[in-house]
């Protein structure tokens, strides 16, 4: 049976994560956008909202709800600005998710519970400076000593990289492994561990107001405890977590669509030439259509990864599916508000040059659509076929979630 209808609780939890986006973070985001600093009152909040725990069973720390709210939520999140997705795509999506479905119950209550509660926030570590798509292709070394691990090696383009305090770091435990991902293992590395040091980047095109940067792990002694999963689980640990922050994307995109047709709506109704409101006029009314296809594929290939998350069933294919489509279709979306603002459209009066930038970055990250394209090929010749794993992403019980 196919059922399109929210729950009214999913439709509360949609409502009260656009209040907070519109009233508390709407107002200053041109100012920390120029300044290219996060608002720091934005993580804090997030977790006192439980938005940081939104999909996390109450017993690891978090409100219990399903993954189409989380959809949700990053759809209405992006809606507003996008650095408040980023944040639930690398602390949820990459990270908690992740250890959700490999930890051991003591690292859910370690790690998992705190992160859930929004009193650590949580990153993820994969990209080097010479590694992005090709994941294998990683420098990163941990050797085991002991009941540690010594962890050495550098990571770039981290969401989050001076504000999380977990990151799940993925390092080679065998380099000479064949082929070269088996030879890959995760850990939870503490910021505070002797030997972290990180960094922001700044001069980005866009996501301004958030945080992205780099770390460094020098001679970190780990122990053998926060290893997430198995020696050389790494790559698939790695790409499962993806499988995650790939749908906080998705649905994240969705709502730069959304906002970038709202935004054109209004100024198509307001601005006039040759005297009448461009609304009128066919080649406006054709961008508008366009967005609308736009905003509606991209939702429901969001929801249906929702609800194949909340069934258990693998989505792989179909998440990067919706990754593809939603950030190659916000970007379009954003590009053609601009179009309809005129040469408003090309100040930061007027927030669509914003989307524009805002939108580029999820066409690269977490998977460029080259890559993704590559992969829907794959599938489509039947090269490609997802093997079960040994943790799968639990599905959604409600009873497990809430009690
Ligand atoms: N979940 C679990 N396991 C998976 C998997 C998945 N989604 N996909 C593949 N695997 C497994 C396979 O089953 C296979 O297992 P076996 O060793 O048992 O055979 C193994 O992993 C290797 O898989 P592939 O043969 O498919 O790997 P590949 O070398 O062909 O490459 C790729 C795959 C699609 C190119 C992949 O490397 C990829 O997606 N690259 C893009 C990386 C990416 O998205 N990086 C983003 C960085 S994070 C970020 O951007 C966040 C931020 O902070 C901004």
């Amino acid at each position: 049976m196919l059922n399109f209808s929210l729950t009214e609780e999913q439709e509360a939890v949609a409502d009260m994560v656009r209040q907070f986006a519109e009233k508390e973070v709407y107002p200053t985001i041109k100012e920390y956008d120029r300044q290219q600093e996060m608002n720091p009152a934005v993580m804090p909040r997030m977790a006192e909202l439980g938005i940081l725990g939104i999909n996390i069973p109450v017993r690891y720390g978090g409100q219990g709800f399903d993954y189409v709210t989380l959809g949700l939520v990053c759809e209405e999140l992006e809606r507003v600005d996008t650095t408040l997705r980023v944040v639930m795509s690398v602390h949820m999506g990459l990270n908690s998710m992740g250890v959700l479905q490999w930890g051991t119950e003591e690292q859910k209550q370690r790690f998992l519970a705190p992160q859930a509660r929004g009193e650590k926030y949580a990153g993820f570590g994969l990209t080097e400076p010479g590694a992005g798509s090709d994941v294998a292709g990683m420098r990163s070394t941990a050797v085991r000593d002991g009941d540690d691990y010594i962890i050495n090696g550098e990571k770039m383009w981290i969401s989050l990289a001076t504000k999380a305090h977990h990151i799940l770091w993925f390092a080679k435990t065998d380099p000479d492994a064949q082929p070269a991902h088996k030879g890959i293992t995760a850990f939870m590395v503490e910021m505070d561990m002797p030997g972290v040091t990180s960094g922001d980047i700044h001069g980005k095109l866009g996501v301004r107001a958030g945080s992205t940067g780099w770390i460094h792990c020098d001679n970190v002694r780990v122990p053998a405890a926060n290893r997430i999963g198995e020696e050389g689980e790494g790559f698939k640990i790695a790409m499962s977590c993806l499988d995650n922050g790939r749908y906080t994307v998705a649905a994240g995109a969705t709502g730069l669509i959304r906002t970038s047709l709202e935004a054109s709506l209004k100024y198509a109704n307001e601005r006039e030439t040759f005297g009448k409101p461009i609304a009128q006029y066919q080649l406006i009314q054709q961008k508008i259509a366009w967005m609308t296809q736009w905003y509606d594929n991209a939702r429901l290939l969001y929801l249906r990864v929702g609800w194949m998350k909340n069934e258990g069933i693998r989505n792989t294919r179909e998440v990067s599916m919706a990754k593809w489509y939603a950030t190659d279709q916000s970007f379009k979306a954003a590009n053609e508000a601009i179009q309809i603002h005129g040469a408003y459209g090309f100040s930061d009066e007027y927030d669509v040059e914003r989307y524009l930038r805002n939108s580029r970055g999820a066409i690269i990250y977490e998977g460029t659509s080259e890559i993704h394209q590559l992969m829907q090929a794959g599938y489509a010749f039947g090269w490609r076929k997802d093997k079960p794993l040994r943790c799968e992403l639990p599905a959604y019980d409600p009873d497990f979630w809430t009690e």
